[in-house]
């Protein structure tokens, strides 16, 4: 019984004849052939799959100068040679795999030159088989993808500046109110120790305890405020988590808590219970949180007239997805402004900077989700971040 074919057709064939894809002859097809591999850019190396650790049986020009050694030290060796320090080693566990499974890998890994520059490889690894199935040998293609590499890692570096930057201007832009929220706690702090220490004077020890207790708590207060604050504007590589929405909700609507009442808005928080969790950076889902309420307070507060001002914050868990809408009853936008609305530096407020829906956009966008923007029946509008959920 012969071995299975590589497409399981149930009986081994023949391969099929290159010849059909070509109308030279062969001496000029070979000669062609030749110098096709010798212009390529990208590397070719030919490993024999029948031998211990697959010596490498053939290389071609372009694969000698990518990696700067010349055919007589690699051939006879193993692939591996362009490995280094920085070589990710679960993917080469993954090429381990697929060799032995007989698949081909494909993907991006961290080689080293001869002189020990490293550089970016996007490796194609395919088997190749005799007419029983068997796989005789295996060619690798190498293309350098450093470049590639290096843009978008600048691109990246890029995003999280532009998302930190975004932070700080709503800080700032939440300033004001900060310093007031702080001050509140620190108030009654100054209360209750005057007030403890009159106690103290007059004697009246027992009441201590309770003046005390309540200054504990309101410098905690005062302390985590300043902690969200610093929290958003420190600048710190992203790291997913298991986040509930509901509690970063509750806490970004205590964030703008003071900014809320001064612009006269009426917030409600509906879903604070809920259960459902995502997995992602809390700070970027409290940034993109933050964006849409300050968004959504700031469109009411530039409004004239005397419209009910009303920001609902909602969370719920559909399916498999986790939902936050914010919902404003400000003077919502036309067909144009909506398209508009996610132009990069787009605004209509004297300090914006246009970046947020953008920031607000792309963090969730990285998560696998999306922001969606819709006009309330009545006034206003509502922003939806889609996500997907995760089970705890
Ligand atoms: C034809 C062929 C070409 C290969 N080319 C590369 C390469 O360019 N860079 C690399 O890091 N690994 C390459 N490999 C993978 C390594 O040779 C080796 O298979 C891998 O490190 C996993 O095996 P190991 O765990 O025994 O090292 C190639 C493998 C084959 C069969
Ligand atoms: N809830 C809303 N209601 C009406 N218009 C809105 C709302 N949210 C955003 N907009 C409009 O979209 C524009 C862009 O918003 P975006 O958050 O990207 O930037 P910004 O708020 O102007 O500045 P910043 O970068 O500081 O957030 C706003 O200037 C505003 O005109
Ligand atoms: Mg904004």
């Amino acid at each position: 019984m012969a071995a299975r074919a590589p497409f399981a057709t149930g009986r081994a064939r023949a391969p099929r004849r290159a010849r059909g894809r070509s109308l030279l002859g062969e001496a000029l097809a070979e000669r062609l052939k030749a110098a096709a591999l010798d212009v390529a850019d990208d590397g070719i190396v030919i490993s024999d799959a029948t031998r211990p650790d697959a010596p490498i049986v053939y290389v071609s020009p372009s694969f000698e100068r990518l990696v700067g050694y010349s055919a007589r030290e690699i051939l006879g060796t193993n692939c591996r040679m362009v490995q280094g320090p920085g070589t990710d080693l679960d993917t080469v566990r993954q090429i381990a795999i697929a060799l032995s499974g007989g698949h081909v890998f494909q993907g991006e890994i961290l080689n080293y030159r001869k002189d020990g520059t490293p550089f970016w490889n996007f490796l194609r690894i395919a088997p190749i088989r005799d007419e029983t199935g068997k796989v005789t040998h295996y060619v690798g293609t190498q293309t350098d993808v450093t470049e590639l590499h290096q843009a978008r890692e600048r691109q990246q570096e890029l995003t999280t500046a532009v998302a930190h930057a975004s932070r700080v201007r709503t800080v700032a832009a939440l300033g004001a109110s900060l310093a007031h929220e702080v001050n509140q706690p620190l108030a009654a702090v100054l209360a209750n120790a005057e007030a403890a220490l009159r106690l103290l004077e007059s004697g009246k020890t027992g009441d201590v305890r309770e003046a005390l207790e309540s200054i504990v708590a309101d410098a905690r207060r005062a302390g985590e405020i300043i902690l969200r604050a610093r929290r958003l504007v420190r600048n710190q590589p992203a790291q997913a988590e298991a986040v509930s929405p509901a509690q970063v909700a509750s806490e970004v609507l205590a964030f703008v808590g003071t900014r809320v009442r001064h612009a006269g808005v009426k917030a409600t928080l509906e879903g604070a219970r809920s259960r459902a969790c995502v997995r992602i950076d809390p700070v970027q889902l409290y940034q993109a949180l933050l964006n849409l309420v300050v968004n959504a307070i700031e469109a009411m507060e530039a409004e004239p007239g005397h419209h009910p001002r009303g920001l609902a914050v909602r969370v719920e868990a559909i399916g498999e997805r986790v939902r936050l809408r914010v919902a404003d009853t400000g003077p919502g936008a036309t067909d144009e402004d909506l398209a508009r609305m996610f132009q990069t530096f787009h605004t209509t407020k004297s300090r914006g900077t246009g970046l947020g829906l953008l920031v607000t956009r792309s963090l969730v966008e990285a998560y696998g989700g999306r922001l969606e923007v819709a006009r309330n029946a009545g006034r206003g509008l509502t922003f939806t971040i889609h996500l997907p959920g995760e089970s705890r």
